[in-house]
């Protein structure tokens, strides 16, 4: 999955699994594997962690895996605006499913700042990011509507920045602070989790070229799209 920095438009593999715990398995595989691989190479694995439910049955069996967590480096992709113990921060819902059950130092864990409120929190998080590029690993989800990361259709996803803040979001909490397309330019790969018949037609659109988030986000490396058989329609590929 490694590829050299490119900023050229990348298709994105898509593998079909029988169901949402097969997804959480093969991606937890394909997690474990790509971070022995880098660790051997460059000593250090760095990793993006997607927020929402899904990845949650993924970072619960990673949470059971052996790895050389000392050399990983986790990342947000997004972040709600809330206080940092608040039950749905995604970084609070991943340290309950995995970070607090492996020995990962703390200041190799990075939350995005986002209970010091939208924009303080993107322009904290801008430096970090770019002091992470490139990336090894970033993994995202999808929302009904084709969102990833804390990015929506119809709002604007600047081309200069790594890290914005996000007013309005229609999933809430409206405030958000979410990487963007620009910092997984390069990265390493790209792992996209997607399970449940919900899922079904924004996939399609995706898949049929829609100009949707999802599709930004994943084009901007090698990207391999995991799906359970819920979240797919008739086999039409990308
Ligand atoms: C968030 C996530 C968001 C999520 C999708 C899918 O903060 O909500 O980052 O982009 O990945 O909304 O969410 P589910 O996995 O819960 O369906």
């Amino acid at each position: 999955m490694a590829g050299a920095r490119s900023m050229k438009r990348v298709t994105p593999e898509l593998r079909v699994l029988g169901d949402a715990e097969q997804v959480a398995e093969e991606a937890a595989r394909h997690i474990l594997a790509v971070a022995a691989h880098i660790v051997a190479m460059h000593g250090r694995f760095r990793l993006v962690l997607a927020g929402g439910a899904t990845p949650l049955a993924a970072y619960r069996r990673l949470a059971r895996a052996a790895a050389d967590w000392p050399a990983w480096e986790l990342y947000f992709g997004d972040e709600r605006c809330l206080p940092v113990d608040h039950p749905q921060r995604n970084s609070r819902a991943a340290a309950t499913a995995w970070l607090d059950l492996v020995p990962l130092a703390a200041n190799r864990i990075h939350p995005i700042p986002a209970e010091r409120g939208a924009e303080l929190a993107a322009l904290a998080y801008q430096g970090l990011v770019a002091r992470a590029q490139p990336l090894d690993l970033v993994l995202l989800g999808m929302g009904e509507d084709g969102h990833t990361a804390s990015l929506f259709p119809g709002q604007p996803i600047p081309a200069d920045r790594l890290v914005i803040p996000v007013l309005e979001a229609p999933k809430p909490p409206p405030e958000r602070v979410s990487l963007t397309p620009l910092a997984f330019a390069g990265a390493g790969g790209i792992l996209v989790l997607i399970t449940g018949a919900a899922k079904r037609l924004a996939l399609q659109a995706w898949r049929d070229g829609a100009d949707l988030p999802i599709a930004r986000a994943a084009a901007m490396a090698p990207c391999l799209v995991l799906v359970d058989r819920a979240a797919t329609g008739p086999l039409r590929g990308f």
